[in-house]
């Protein structure tokens, strides 16, 4: 800060000084000699006056106050304005500022260390699911296929359905390890792993999904592409789970330093404060690790618009 602050002492002291001196001075020349209106309108002025000058010196600490109280980790960004002279009040609200930067840029890395943690620790439950137990399961229906055309008639058909049952789980246990591991992501980019995501999903339920996929979008770097597919997959998943819509639109665009994905459904819509469950929470911390804001709307026809918005000059 470039001008030396006025303290805060003075700032008080120098008004009081003066409303007193004027007081002073007015009854010097005009002495009130026991007139008692003159005297109330005096003090009245003089209050007034004390009043308006201690107002101002204090506001902008009222005003910082106010902010400190309203910071929201969740929702960075928010910062005090340097406003007024050079005072105390200024040169804290400055601190808090850069506190607030400090603080910020601190979650930003835990929050992005944690999230290639979690990721890390997917990939390995995936790949052991699908190496380890998807092989032996695979094995398993193959020698029950060989022991169903060996046994009996009479034994065949529960042989068979023993078949079935182990063929259905390396089926689950092959889209656990997906859900867990977005390999379409790392092998083919975030749109056609979005097409996949929401195709899959359509089968699984029999929801219908509108999609619109920009295909120009500015280069994300590997995080902010992660970031998006995770909040395409929880908000879809809170769509099926708590909405029962008809329809569910993912929508990705490219804006001119911005992309934005909106996730919207024409279910029940969301009621009252909605920041209590895991997974909102973990979309939001999501994404606050690549600079994204991301928004929960009631849609105003009914339904619920999820939408983030990664600035790419920030990835
Ligand atoms: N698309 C939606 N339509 C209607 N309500 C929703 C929608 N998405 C979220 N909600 C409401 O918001 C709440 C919080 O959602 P959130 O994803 O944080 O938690 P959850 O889905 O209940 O549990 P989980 O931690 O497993 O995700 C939900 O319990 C639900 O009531
Ligand atoms: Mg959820």
């Amino acid at each position: 800060m470039g001008a030396r602050p006025i303290p805060l002492f003075w700032r008080l002291f120098i008004p009081n000084a003066t409303v007193l001196g004027v007081a002073c001075v007015v009854l010097i020349v005009e002495p009130a000699n026991g007139r008692v209106p003159a005297l109330v309108g005096g003090l009245t002025v003089m209050v007034a006056a004390n009043l308006l000058l201690i107002r101002r010196a204090v506001t902008p600490l009222t005003r910082l106050t106010a902010l400190m109280r309203r910071v929201d980790p969740l929702h960075p960004g928010e910062r005090i304005p340097l406003l007024g002279p050079s005072s105390e009040v200024t040169v804290l609200a400055e601190a808090f500022n850069d506190m607030l930067d400090r603080l910020e840029a601190e979650r930003r890395d835990s929050g992005l260390r944690a999230l290639s943690e979690r990721e890390a620790e997917r990939r390995r439950l995936a790949a052991e699911l699908h190496d380890e137990v998807g092989q032996m399961l695979t094995a398993a229906s193959l020698q029950t296929a060989r022991l169903a055309a060996r046994t009996p008639p009479d034994v065949r058909p529960d042989a068979e359905a023993l078949r079935d049952t182990i063929d259905e789980t390396v089926e689950q246990v092959r889209t656990i390890a997906r859900q867990l591991r977005p390999e379409a992501l790392d092998a083919l980019g975030l749109v056609p792993a979005l097409t996949n995501l929401t195709e899959r999903v359509g089968e699984q339920t029999g929801l219908r999904f509108e999609r619109s996929l920009a295909r120009d979008l500015p280069e994300l770097t590997p995080d902010g592409e992660l970031v998006i597919y995770r909040v395409a997959q929880e908000a879809i998943t809170n769509a099926i789970r708590h909405a029962n819509p008809q329809t569910v639109e993912v929508v990705l665009r490219a804006e001119r330093t911005c992309v934005t994905l909106e996730v919207r459904d024409d279910g029940r819509g969301i009621a009252g404060p909605n920041g209590n469950g895991t997974g909102i929470r973990t979309m939001r911390e999501r994404a606050l690790t690549v600079g994204a804001t991301l928004d929960v709307l009631p849609q105003r026809h009914g339904g619920t618009t999820v939408r983030l918005r990664v600035d790419v000059e920030d990835l």
